[in-house]
């Protein structure tokens, strides 16, 4: 019989992994009741997180808000650790939305805001609506909104559910009035391209390619805390080494990518158990230096992404493959692409004066931007917002637009999410065809019907946990954070530790 201790291995050392491995280690420290490790693939700790530095400033590449401070556990961390103020704080951003902002049409036409704010509620409130949250006031938006109360279920997407909005406000709305001062465009044409940078705006949050791709009806079942929308002064990258600050040194192991995952859907037989060379473990990691590791449980915490690719037939990470349900959850799940690209620039694009910017790119364009050498990256967003910046510089050569008329960037620093074999993309979606049913089923620890096996140790031999098994806070930190401390409790209760 097997009388060592339980041994637990945590695939990835992210914001999942870790807040898994904290809390098991906290709750049974002084107990020592399980053999405790990290295997990460990577040099570092974070993941998806990745507070980085550019040109002297403090930026991060991975996740940078917390989304909604009230009951959030990454808000708390972050407060406990005294994380939130800095004098050099990272990449603040706080209050970026509401400061005053200015639309800008190609050719360089400023746009009245009072021509923008009507479409730009239209499309809040199109969203909210979509959210299942109240819509504002009761003017003309919400007259549109309302006609969608009745609408049926199937596969509708967020794009698609944008767009009825859309004509529907064209329709109801007769003035169709030139608008001056803005060259060739016309009022309907100019409409449509504030909307559309609304839904580019949107896309991007979502990481999705496309907003077609979106379901619509999932948006309703995610969750956002309530309260303020931050970032972390000291870098998000702190709360991480926070939680991985209680572990043994040794605990987390570096370049430990896993390969091959050998799990016993039928339990572990007591032959298998006693088995030359086998120390009786029901799991089998193997890494890709060829090494191997068994243990009693895994907690798998790679992204959506690396799932996805492992349930390829060219790479078959799983012997014997996962269930079916499994896979089809996984292949139906949406996984985009988001990343961040900072530019260096020595002068002020329009008005207010700017060292570094940030862009974000997404989907296809996001892939081919990481495709890009740095040389090329600099020389096309130099052109592209010079174009779009020409006519508005000769307006206020006077003023603003320094010495030439040609704005160049001199540095870039951008993240490469969508290439890294450890991510392959950003964060998970619900695209339509799936549903939140799908996450619930990738959350579903193996083997089926665990309960009927033999042996407590042949019960929960692989766990899913990370940002895309959350079903109502998924591609946050926040749900990975709740789904690592989800699957910590699954195996402390199993082993009738009191969880807390
Ligand atoms: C550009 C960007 C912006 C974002 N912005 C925000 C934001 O503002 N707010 C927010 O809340 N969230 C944001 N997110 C999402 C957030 O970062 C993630 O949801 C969260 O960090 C995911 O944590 P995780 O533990 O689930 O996965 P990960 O962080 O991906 O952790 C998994 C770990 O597994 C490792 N790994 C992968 N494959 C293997 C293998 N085969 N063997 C061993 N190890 C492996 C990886 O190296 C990684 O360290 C953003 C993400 C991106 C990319
Ligand atoms: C406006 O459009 C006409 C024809 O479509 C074109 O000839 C003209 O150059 C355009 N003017 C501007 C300012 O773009
Ligand atoms: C994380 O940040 C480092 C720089 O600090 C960068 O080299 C690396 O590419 C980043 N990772 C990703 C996936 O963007
Ligand atoms: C929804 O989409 C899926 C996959 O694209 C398809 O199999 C299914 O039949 C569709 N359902 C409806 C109601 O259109
Ligand atoms: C698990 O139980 C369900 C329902 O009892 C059954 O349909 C399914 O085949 C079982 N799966 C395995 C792997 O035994």
């Amino acid at each position: 019989m097997v009388s060592k201790k339980p041994r637990i291995v945590i695939i990835g050392a992210g914001m999942a992994g870790l807040a898994a491995a904290n809390k098991l280690f906290k709750s049974t420290n002084s107990k020592q009741l399980f053999e405790l490790w990290v295997v990460e693939g990577g040099s570092r700790i974070g993941g998806r997180i990745n507070s980085s530095e550019f040109c002297g400033d403090q930026v991060e590449l991975g996740a940078t808000w917390i989304h909604g401070i009230q009951g959030s556990p990454v808000y708390e961390i972050a407060q406990e650790s005294a994380l939130l103020h800095s004098d050099q704080p990272w990449e603040v951003m706080d209050g970026f939305y509401s400061r005053e902002q200015i639309t800008v049409a190609e050719g360089g036409y400023e746009l009245n805001p009072s021509f923008v704010q009507p479409i730009s509620t239209l499309f809040k409130n199109l969203r909210k609506f979509s959210e299942g949250k109240p819509v504002d006031g009761d003017g003309l938006s919400s007259k549109i909104v309302k006609r969608w109360s009745n609408f049926g279920p199937g596969n509708l997407s967020v794009g698609s559910f944008l767009r009825h909005g859309l004509e529907a406000h064209w329709s109801l709305v007769k003035d169709q009035k030139p608008v001056d001062g803005v060259g060739n465009w016309s009022r309907k044409s100019l409409e449509e391209a504030v909307f559309a940078m609304h839904e580019t705006t949107h896309r991007a949050y979502s990481a999705v390619d496309d907003l077609w791709t979106l379901d619509y009806n999932a948006q309703s079942e995610y969750e956002m805390f309530p309260g303020e929308e931050i970032t972390i002064a000291r870098g998000y990258s702190r709360v991480i080494e926070s939680l991985a600050s209680v572990l043994p040194v040794g605990t987390i192991q570096f370049g430990r990518i896993v390969e091959k995952i050998e799990w016993q859907p039928d339990g572990c037989s007591q032959e298998l158990r006693m088995k030359d060379g086998d120390d009786g473990r029901p799991v089998k990691l193997q890494f890709c230096d060829g090494s191997t590791v068994s243990a009693d449980h895994v907690i798998i915490t790679v992204s959506l992404g690396v799932l996805k690719r492992g349930i390829d037939q060219d790479c078959n990470m799983f012997i014997p493959p996962l269930p079916s349900l499994k896979i089809q959850a996984i292949s139906r799940l949406g996984y985009g692409l988001l990343d961040k690209v900072f530019l260096q620039t020595n002068r002020p694009i329009i008005k207010k004066p700017m060292i570094s910017n940030s862009l974000l790119a997404n989907g296809q364009e996001a892939l081919e931007v990481e495709s890009l050498s740095d040389e090329e990256i600099v020389n096309g967003f130099s052109t592209t917002v010079s174009n779009l910046l020409s006519s508005k510089s000769q307006d206020e050569s006077d003023e603003d637009s320094g010495d030439g008329k040609q704005l160049k960037f001199d540095k870039v620093l951008r993240s490469g999410w969508g290439s890294d074999p450890l991510f392959l993309g950003s964060y998970s979606y619900v695209a339509v065809g799936s549903s939140g049913d799908d996450i619930d089923e990738l959350a579903e620890p193996l083997p089926e019907n665990s309960s009927d096996l033999d042996s407590p140790r042949s019960q929960l031999q692989v766990l899913f946990a990370g940002e895309a098994t959350h079903r109502t806070h998924y591609s946050t930190t926040h749900g990975a954070y709740l789904s690592g401390i989800r699957e910590a409790n699954r195996l402390l209760k199993h082993y009738n530790c009191d969880v807390v």
